[in-house]
C-alpha cells in the first residue's frame, strides 16, 4: 500500500462548517459545544488539508468580533500555509430567509440577500477565494401555488448576473460555482440537479464565470449517478468545484464521511475525477462537505475529516490500480470502450453510404458486451483483492 499520507499537492479541502457542525438536527438541540473556526482551521492543517472554505457566519457570525477574527483567521493562514479556497455565503439559516432568499417573494427580503452577498464577494476577493459557490438552501418551495416558478428563476437569474457584473467591474478573480440540491430545507428545490442547473447556467449574462459544484449526496438523494453527473458536468466545461460526501441513496442529505455510504459510487467519482478514457484530470481543490454524525464527540470529528482524505488516497490508490491493470486494459478492448470515442460517420462520409450499409442484425443481437468482466475487475480492485 502507498502512503496515504495527505500532501499539500492532494489540494484536500474543508468546509469550516463541516467540523464545526455542532449535531444540532430537527429532533434535538446540539450535541457538541462550539468549534472555533481558527481553532478549526489549525486542526485541518495538522490533519493535511491545503485549503479551507467557510460561510460568512461560519467564521463571522458576530459583527462585534468581525475585525479580531478576521485578522486572528490570516494569522492562522499565514501560519499554517492554508489558503481560502472557496466562501459561500450563509442564505438559510436566518429566518428572515423562511421563504427563500434571492428567490424570496417579499422583496425586500430579496435586497437585503443581494447585500449580503455582495459584502461577502468582498470579503472573498480579499482573502484570495478562487471560487463562491452559490447554494439556494431556501430557494424552494412546499406549496404549488406558492411560487411562481419562472419569476424564481427570473430573479435566480438577475441575482447572479448581477453578481458577475460587480466581479467584472471590481476586476475580482473570482468564479461562481452553483451547489444543486433536489430538497431539504425547503420541501422542493430551485435548480434540483446537475442538469437543472447546467441549463440555467446558458440562460445567464456571463455563463463563462458560472459553474458547477456538485455534492455527492444531493445527486444521490435524486436518485441520480454522481460520478455520470460530473462526467456531464466536466464535459460542458462547468465542473468548477466539488462536494465530497457520502449518502445512502434516496432519504434525507445524510452528508457522511467521504467513502461511507454508496462505496462503488465514491469509487467510479474519484476515477472521474482522475479523468479516464476522454476525459481530463479535475484539478481543482478536493473538498470534503460532510457532518461528523450528531453521536461523536470532538475526537471522532477530528477522526472523520482525516477518514475522509485517508478514503480519498485509498480509493485514488485503486482506481490507479485498476486503470493500470494489464487485464483491465484487454477487459476494456473486450467490452470496446474505446470505440465510443470513434465518430460514428466517417470524415466526409455521406449519409447514403450509411444508409446502405448491411449489418449482421442475428449477430449483433447474440453478441457480448463484456461488461460484467470488466465491472468484476473493478469490484475486486475495490475489495483489494487484486
Ligand atoms: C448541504 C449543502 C450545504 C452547502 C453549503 C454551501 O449539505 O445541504 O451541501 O452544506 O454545500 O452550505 O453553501
Ligand atoms: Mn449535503
Ligand atoms: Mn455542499
Amino acid at each position: 500500500m502507498s502512503d496515504l499520507t495527505p500532501r499539500p499537492e492532494d489540494k484536500f479541502s474543508f468546509g469550516l462548517w463541516t467540523v464545526g457542525w455542532q449535531g444540532t438536527d430537527v429532533f434535538g438541540p446540539a450535541s457538541r459545544s462550539l468549534l472555533d473556526p481558527v481553532e478549526a482551521t489549525y486542526q485541518l492543517a495538522e490533519l493535511g488539508a491545503a485549503a479551507v472554505s467557510f460561510h460568512d457566519d461560519d467564521l463571522l457570525p458576530d459583527e462585534d468580533a468581525r475585525d479580531a477574527t478576521l485578522e486572528r483567521y490570516k494569522k492562522a493562514l499565514a501560519e499554517t500555509g492554508l489558503v481560502t479556497e472557496m466562501v459561500t455565503t450563509n442564505l438559510f439559516s436566518d429566518p428572515v430567509f423562511k421563504e427563500g432568499a434571492l428567490t424570496a417573494n417579499d422583496r425586500r427580503v430579496r435586497r437585503h440577500a443581494v447585500a449580503k452577498v455582495l459584502r461577502n464577494l468582498d470579503l472573498a476577493a480579499e482573502l484570495g477565494a478562487e471560487t463562491f459557490v452559490v447554494w439556494g438552501g431556501r430557494e424552494g418551495a412546499e406549496h404549488g401555488g406558492g411560487k411562481d416558478v419562472r419569476a424564481a428563476l427570473d430573479r435566480m437569474k438577475e441575482a447572479i448576473d448581477l453578481f458577475c457584473s460587480y466581479v467584472l467591474r471590481q476586476g475580482y478573480d473570482l468564479r461562481f460555482a452553483l451547489e444543486p440540491k433536489p430538497n431539504e430545507p425547503r420541501g422542493d428545490i430551485l435548480l434540483p440537479t446537475i442538469g437543472h442547473a447546467l441549463a440555467f447556467i446558458d440562460e445567464l449574462e456571463h455563463p463563462d464565470l458560472v459553474g458547477l459544484n456538485p455534492e455527492v449526496g444531493h445527486e444521490e438523494m435524486a436518485g441520480l449517478n454522481f460520478a455520470q453527473g460530473i462526467a456531464q458536468a466536466a464535459w460542458h466545461g462547468k465542473l468548477f468545484h466539488i462536494d465530497l460526501n457520502g449518502q445512502h441513496g434516496p432519504r434525507f442529505d445524510q452528508d457522511l464521511r467521504f467513502g461511507a455510504g454508496n462505496l462503488r459510487g465514491a469509487f467510479w467519482a474519484v476515477d472521474a475525477l482522475l479523468g479516464s478514457g476522454t476525459a481530463p484530470a479535475y484539478d481543482g481543490y478536493v473538498h470534503f462537505d460532510y457532518k461528523p454524525p450528531r453521536a461523536e464527540a470532538i475526537d471522532g470529528v477530528w477522526s472523520s475529516a482525516a477518514s475522509c482524505m485517508r478514503n480519498y488516497l485509498l480509493l485514488r490508490e485503486r482506481a490507479l490500480a485498476f486503470r493500470a491493470d494489464p487485464e483491465v486494459t484487454e477487459a476494456l478492448a473486450a467490452a470496446k470502450v474505446g470505440e465510443l470515442a470513434t465518430p460514428t460517420l466517417e470524415p466526409g462520409e455521406t449519409l447514403a453510404a450509411l444508409r446502405e450499409e448491411e449489418h449482421d442484425l442475428t449477430a449483433l443481437r447474440e453478441r457480448g458486451t463484456a461488461m460484467e468482466a470488466l465491472d468484476q475487475l473493478a469490484m475486486e480492485h475495490l475489495l483489494g483483492a487484486r
